[in-house]
């Protein structure tokens, strides 16, 4: 007789356990009013996370390859202390750098499970069947939701769980949002889990805006498909040429600020919320931080979320960090 086995890629959703607005009444609250602002998470419809994906790729963003450099470096050894059951990654992406975390787990044997959890459905599948086919001990169940609207719609996991925020995403967080995110990640693990949290770090001005003004135009393509969700989902008219690209470190606030930037005076309509928005040349809308973060800043706000910071791993240059730590 033939065995069934249970698939090793499944999917799911997972509510939010607390109202979240939707992308009309973001727009609303923040397209209508001054200083205009986006949520970034809007970035990523299928094509915004193909684009974050060749940003990775270019010379000038160091943050991904310094992250994947850190934890191929380290893989093996948070392995061996955490022996996890279940893998967690928070705003998973592609999951190109958690590859050496399966590595790790596969050169000792161990039957994981990895749980991404992202709002963009395509790219959850694509990578979790790349990944299945990779790895033939590793299951992968793809949680397809905003991490914003709570946590405790997530699964109750048995056995030993490593939770990842990579990529410095915790960055896109005001304080207060990093704050709430990770004492509500706190709140769901138990003795014996783990935290990795990747975090870039504050360094010279030019490194960073040079990492978010690439020389292909891939970050510009990248902030400009907001308006392409806007279009979509809205049924706004957002013209592409009208608007401009403008990334720059304010350094009193300590993070790289990304804005689009009307270059005329121009009038858009947002049929599904009924308003015409006015736009002055010059007027921006403020669609992404990226928050960069001193060491010792990134150890309290893990112990101010309830975290004891077990490892704190940097590459030479202080770029970015990697914290492991451990529920107090
Ligand atoms: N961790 C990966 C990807 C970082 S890009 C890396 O380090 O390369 C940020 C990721 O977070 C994207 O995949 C995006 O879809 C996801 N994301 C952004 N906001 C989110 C939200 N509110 N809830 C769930 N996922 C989110
Ligand atoms: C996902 N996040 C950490 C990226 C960052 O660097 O803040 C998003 C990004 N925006 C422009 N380039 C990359």
């Amino acid at each position: 007789m033939e065995e069934r086995r249970a698939p090793r890629l499944t999917s799911r959703k997972v509510p939010p356990v607390r109202p979240l607005a939707d992308i009309a009444e973001d727009a609303q609250r923040g397209l209508t009013r001054r200083p205009r602002s986006m949520p970034p998470k809007y970035f990523y419809d299928e094509r915004g996370s193909r684009l974050f994906d060749a940003i990775c790729e270019t010379p000038e963003y160091y943050p991904t390859r310094t992250e994947d450099a850190l934890l191929g470096a380290h893989a093996s050894d948070i392995i061996a202390e955490i022996r996890p059951d279940h893998i967690v990654e928070f705003g998973s992406g592609t999951a190109r750098k958690t590859r050496h975390l399966f590595d790790a787990c596969d050169d000792r044997g161990r039957a994981t499970a990895y749980w991404p959890f992202d709002v963009c459905e395509a790219m959850l599948l694509e990578s979790g069947q790349q990944l299945v086919e990779q790895y033939q001990r590793l299951r992968v169940n793809a949680l397809v939701g905003d991490y914003l609207g709570g946590l405790q719609g997530l699964p109750e996991f048995d056995g030993c769980c490593l939770f990842l925020f990579l990529g410095g995403t915790i960055g896109n967080f005001t304080e207060t949002q990093a704050g709430k995110f990770l004492s509500e990640v706190r709140a769901v693990m138990k003795a014996g889990d783990y935290l990795v949290l990747g975090a870039d770090r504050v360094k010279p001005a030019q490194v960073l805006h040079a990492a978010y003004n690439d020389s292909e135009g891939i970050t510009a393509e990248f902030n400009l498909n907001l308006l392409r969700v806007l279009n979509r989902e809205l049924d706004a008219d957002f013209r592409l040429d009208r608007f401009e690209h403008r990334a720059l470190f304010n350094s009193d606030a300590s993070q790289i600020e990304m804005y689009l930037v009307s270059s005329l005076e121009q009038s858009v309509r947002l049929e599904a919320l009924d308003k015409t928005l006015h736009f002055a040349a010059g007027e921006q809308i403020l669609t992404e931080i990226s928050r960069k973060f001193t060491a010792s800043r990134l150890e309290s706000m893990l112990c101010l979320a309830g975290f004891s910071v077990t490892r704190h791993l940097e590459p030479e240059n202080g770029y970015f960090s990697l914290l492991l730590a451990r529920p107090d």
